[in-house]
């Protein structure tokens, strides 16, 4: 059965490191990788938006991202990760069509 629901890109963006447990923000930087993908979907209107949230339970492995609602999740994610990310998302999502607004939600700019 195909889904339906609005895609979103979920981006652990948590700044918080524990005794044991990095942390996807701070140094490993995801919310700068939030804003670029964020830029990226905006600019190709990709029918997708990011949701910034704090931990995937991937701590570990980050920084963490997952395509929601069921979708894999990208783990170790760099700069260099962010066009194949894009093209991934527009054959997963599509474009958005002339006559629709683009969704800004989740864009914090200078965030
Ligand atoms: S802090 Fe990012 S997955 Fe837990």
């Amino acid at each position: 059965m195909k889904d339906d629901r609005p895609k979103r890109l979920l981006v652990c963006v948590n700044p918080i490191s524990g005794p044991n447990k990095p942390c996807c923000g701070g140094d490993r930087n995801s919310e700068k990788l939030a804003n670029a993908l964020q830029a990226g979907l905006v600019e190709r209107r990709i029918d997708c938006r990011v949701e910034r949230i704090h931990c995937l339970n991937k701590c570990l492995q980050g920084p963490a991202m997952r395509i929601a609602p069921g979708g894999d999740f990208m783990l170790g994610v760099s700069e260099t990760d962010i066009p194949v990310i894009l093209d991934d998302l527009e054959a997963l999502c599509g474009t958005k069509t002339d006559e629709e607004t683009p969704d800004f939600s989740g864009f914090y700019p200078g965030g």
